[in-house]
């Protein structure tokens, strides 16, 4: 296909819809700004995005090497993912080690529900709503890790809801990983109608993958 040049604006083949276009010439010129130290590698990009924890992941040591591979064949498009199981079946390192992938190629915003939550109250305080929903609406990716974990607020809820709707109606996925299931995670908002709108979208835009326990997998 025909794409244009996100640095010079040129028009070129591109034969991968899964990267960002960048013609030859812009390519070789940003290979040549990471060895001179001017942008910052694809793996340094990685490891300030990814918990140090998370860093060492071994994908053949996850309890469910099968819910990882299947996270891994994800491709870039309009259709999110949303990682659902019990605490420690490897949902995070999953969801980290597709990341990995993006990593110099794709903008991303990832933040686990804490963060999000403490964030989103932050931005609120010092007048920075504006630009707090801006910044997780058009990001390439936006990865929400452990939805459910943090107390919602009506605040929290109402600027969730419209990060999640603006994305979904721009075709711009959104990775979330969760314990909860459509039911429980209900019962932790304040709004329910909200809620089942935010639930109704994940389903519809975000293919499910289901993370077992070792012991369950035969
Ligand atoms: N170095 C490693 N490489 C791969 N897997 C590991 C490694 N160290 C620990 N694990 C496994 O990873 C699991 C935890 O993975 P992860 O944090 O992604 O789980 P999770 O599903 O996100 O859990 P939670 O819902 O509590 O956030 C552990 O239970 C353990 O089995
Ligand atoms: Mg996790
Ligand atoms: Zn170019």
């Amino acid at each position: 296909m025909i794409s244009t040049c996100i640095y010079c604006k040129e028009q070129f083949k591109h034969d991968t819809g899964m990267l960002d276009p960048i013609c030859t010439p812009c390519t070789v010129k940003r290979t040549r700004m990471i060895r001179e130290g001017r942008l910052r590698s694809a793996d340094e990009i990685f490891k300030s995005a990814c918990p140090k924890l998370y860093q060492g992941t071994q994908c053949h040591l996850l309890p469910d090497v099968q819910a990882h591979d299947r996270v891994q064949s994800w491709t870039y498009g309009a259709q999110g993912l949303l990682l659902l199981g019990e605490t420690g079946t490897g949902k995070t390192r999953s969801a980290y080690e597709l990341l990995r992938r993006f990593c110099g190629k794709k903008s991303f915003l990832v933040a686990d529900a804490m963060d999000f939550a403490n964030h989103a109250v932050d931005a609120h305080l010092q007048g920075r709503a504006t630009v707090f929903a801006r910044m997780h609406c058009n990001t390439s990716i936006l990865f929400l890790d452990d939805l459910g974990k943090s107390k919602m607020t009506d605040r929290i809820e109402s600027e969730l809801f419209g990060i999640i709707d603006k994305r979904t109606s721009q075709n711009l996925p959104v990775w979330i990983t969760t314990q909860d299931t459509g039911e429980t995670l209900m019962n932790k908002f304040t709004d329910k109608n909200r809620a089942a709108a935010l639930i109704r979208r994940l389903r519809e835009f975000c293919r499910v993958v289901m993370f077992k326990r070792k012991e369950e997998i035969k």
